[in-house]
Parts: C-alpha cells; sequence; structure tokens
C-alpha cells in the first residue's frame, strides 16, 4: 500500500519513520541529504491534511538521552527544507511527545526526540520492542515506513509499530526498492560494481552474491589491500584485514571460474603516515614500500576503472576510492564520480548507495541530479543487493494486522 491508499488523512494522526540521520559536526550537520529525500513524503501528507509525526534515529546512543545525539537540529534543518514550522518533542514517547501529538492540528509536523534514546527501540527481546513500539503506536492512526535506510533493522519503529497500525511504503521507500530492483532483476548489461570503503569484512556478503550477477567488480577504498594481499603482494602499512585473505582468495577463484571480471588498481598513492601533510608518492600497486600506507587509488588505475565503466549500461557504486576527506587521496574517488557522472549524461543507470559515500561525492562537488540515483541507504541497499531479507520490507508485505 501507497500512502494514497490510505483515503482521506484530514484529521489522522500519521506516524512516519524517517532515516535522518545525518553526519553532524558538533550541531552542524555537514550533509542533509537524507533530510531532504525525506522531505517529500512529510510534505504530501501534511498538505493533504494529515497531522504528521515524524519519528527518527541519529547515531548509535544506547538506549538513553545523550545530548550530542539529539535530533533538535535536524528538526530546525527539516523545518527548513519543508519551509514549515516543524514542533520539536525533547522526548520519544513521554509526556512532552504525548501533549505535542495530541496538540497537533491538520498539516502540521511534529519531530520526536531520538528514538534509540529507548532501549526498546532496538531491544533483542520480541517482547521489549513491541512494547515500545505499543507507545509509538498510541500516539497516531496509521504508519507509514519512509526510512528506507533503516529497513535493514528489526527494530520498533521500523518493524513492530507496523504490525500494529494500519500501515503504507512512503514513497522514498517505494522509489529506492525500485531502483534496486532494476539492478538485481535484468539488468542491462554490462553491470559493473564498484565496491570502496574501509573493510572487506563489511562487503563479503554482497560481494558473494555479485559475483552471480555483476559482469565486473571493480574494487578500491581501504578494502583493496585485502585483494591484493590475497594475490600475494606486499601492502607495507596499508589497511590489511589478514583474516580475510582466505576468503577473498576464493572469491578471486570463483569469478574467475564465472567469468566475472575483478579489477583492482594498478597503482596507489601510498603516503608515510595517515596525515593530509605526510609525504606521499604514486607507486605500483604490486610494489607497495613496506614502510607506506596506500591511501588512495593512482592515476593509472582511475584512467582503467573509467575505460572498464565507460561501455555500462547499469552501475553500482558503494564506498569511496580512498581517504577522500584529505585533499591529497580525493582524486581517486573524483574520478570515480566523474566516470559515473559521464555514463550516467549518455543513459547508463547509475546508483550511488550509502550515506557516506553520498555525502563524499557532494563534497567534491557534484550534485544529486549527476547520478542516476542516490541511495539513501548504505548498509540497507548492500543487503538488498545480498539478496537478504530486510525485515522493514518485509512487515510491509505481510499487510495490515
Ligand atoms: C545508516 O546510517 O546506515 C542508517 O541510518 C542506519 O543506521 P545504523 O547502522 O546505526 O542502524
Amino acid at each position: 500500500k501507497t500512502t494514497s491508499d490510505l483515503g482521506d488523512l484530514r484529521g489522522k494522526r500519521v506516524l512516519v519513520r524517517s532515516d535522518l540521520n545525518v553526519p553532524l559536526d558538533g550541531s552542524t550537520i555537514t550533509d542533509d541529504g537524507r533530510i531532504r529525500a525525506s522531505a517529500p513524503t512529510i510534505k504530501g501528507l501534511a498538505d493533504a491534511g494529515a497531522r504528521v509525526i515524524v519519528c527518527a534515529h541519529l547515531g548509535r546512543p544506547k538506549g538513553a538521552p545523550e545530548s550530542k545525539y539529539s535530533l533538535a537540529p535536524v528538526a530546525k534543518r527539516l523545518a527548513e527544507v519543508l519551509s514549515t514550522e516543524v514542533v520539536f518533542a525533547d522526548d520519544t514517547v513521554g509526556d512532552d511527545a504525548k501533549a505535542k501529538a495530541a496538540a497537533l492540528e491538520d498539516g502540521q509536523v511534529l519531530l520526536l526526540e531520538n528514538l534509540r534514546f529507548n532501549a526498546g527501540e532496538t531491544a533483542k527481546s520480541d517482547e521489549e520492542r513491541a512494547g515500545f513500539a505499543g507507545e509509538l503506536a498510541s500516539l497516531a492512526d496509521v504508519f507509514v515506513s519512509d526510512g528506507f535506510g533503516v529497513v535493514h533493522r528489526k527494530q520498533a519503529s521500523v518493524y513492530d509499530v507496523a504490525r500494529l497500525l494500519p500501515h503504507a511504503t512512503g514513497d522514498l521507500v517505494s522509489t529506492e526498492v525500485d531502483v534496486l530492483r532494476r539492478l538485481t532483476k535484468d539488468p542491462e548489461r554490462p553491470y559493473a560494481v564498484v565496491l570502496g570503503g574501509a573493510k572487506v569484512s563489511d562487503k563479503l556478503g554482497v560481494i558473494g552474491n555479485l559475483l552471480g550477477t555483476a559482469d565486473r567488480l571493480l574494487i578500491g577504498g581501504g578494502m583493496v589491500f585485502t585483494f591484493l594481499a590475497a594475490q600475494g603482494h606486499e601492502v607495507g602499512k596499508s589497511l590489511l584485514e589478514a583474516d580475510q585473505i582466505d576468503t577473498v582468495k576464493g572469491y578471486l577463484d570463483r569469478a574467475e571460474k564465472e567469468g566475472v571480471e575483478i579489477v583492482l588498481p594498478v597503482d596507489v598513492v601510498a603516503a608515510d603516515a595517515f596525515s593530509a601533510d605526510a609525504a606521499h608518492e604514486v607507486v605500483a600497486a604490486d610494489a607497495i614500500p613496506a614502510d607506506r600506507m596506500g591511501l588512495d587509488i593512482g592515476p593509472e588505475s582511475s584512467a582503467l576503472f573509467a575505460d572498464k565503466l565507460a561501455d555500462c549500461r547499469t552501475v553500482f557504486w558503494n564506498g569511496p576510492m580512498g581517504a577522500f576527506e584529505m585533499e591529497p587521496y580525493a582524486a581517486g574517488t573524483k574520478a570515480l564520480a566523474e566516470a559515473l557522472v559521464d555514463i550516467t549524461s549518455r543513459g547508463a543507470l547509475t546508483v550511488v548507495g550509502g550515506g557516506d559515500s553520498a555525502a563524499a561525492v557532494r563534497q567534491l562537488g557534484f550534485a544529486d541530479s549527476d547520478f542516476g540515483h542516490i541511495s539513501t541507504g548504505g548498509g540497507a541497499s548492500l543487503e538488498y543487493l545480498e539478496g537478504k531479507e530486510l525485515p522493514g520490507l518485509t512487515v510491509l508485505e505481510e499487510g495490515d494486522a
């Protein structure tokens, strides 16, 4: 069900789960992409006369209030993006939330304080989660699930509450799922997946699954050094997950058997410390000096990756190619983004997955419209591509209780 199946919303209290988990520097939001992506659903409901109660999490507080994880700065930014007042409750299901939810008028928007200030939100125990979900549900008449970035979490506001209230899928979740479905069901080929980021262990499941669907797998970022080590190369002081080398070797063998091309960098920017002013130089990927660490892919690799993407019709990208936050190591990520922009302009479907990758391309000066789709979900989009069941989506398919 979509929000238009919910009938006349005038006067109804609608609880919306959004993913407003944005990066903060103190109380300054450094990337508001998730707020902008969540706004249309909230605005659509308010325009339809609903009394909108938005709930969301920020960071990973441990079930109790912590001021650095308050959603107050998010309420302020959401109001600016929506160009309307956003009432903010100091708690999630306490007296303030109850009073403010009860006082809402048609078309007004309320944001509740961080869901994860309540242990019940992320509790392992079904009972504890259901208890908290019951309190959330009591604030509203219907539920709209629109936090795509959390649909892989079996949490009270994502999963349990949908079992207690009539519910619908929000537009952001619908759009995200439609795009990811195009990647998994018969993608236009060649289909390439570019993976970066620090840890290979976070991506093992998805790599395993992609060996059955993608034509090319391009690897960069910190995780690439475990691949280079698996090929028998010296990686110096680079990031290395030694306990994953055997698994990666298995993937390299499987890729060869299944005809999936794995493309690794041929050169890297190697520095003597993890710092912007460290001495650094471009070296061959199979000759990283013992006292250096690779912090970006090198220029030849950028050209190779662009070449491997040039004829692709579908590309999914998750994870930066290097330590892009530091200027000397940003070129690889920038060149990759440029390669994606180029093929997008020639009609390919390009999807940038994950909060970090999305923030990286914006920080490097690209616009969301330069790509086919920027997903708000990092872990969620990877688990979708891995073929895992996502509790927040399954529960919506179950229909109303
Ligand atoms: C994310 O940032 O990927 C989502 O907001 C989910 O956050 P979590 O990994 O803390 O559950």
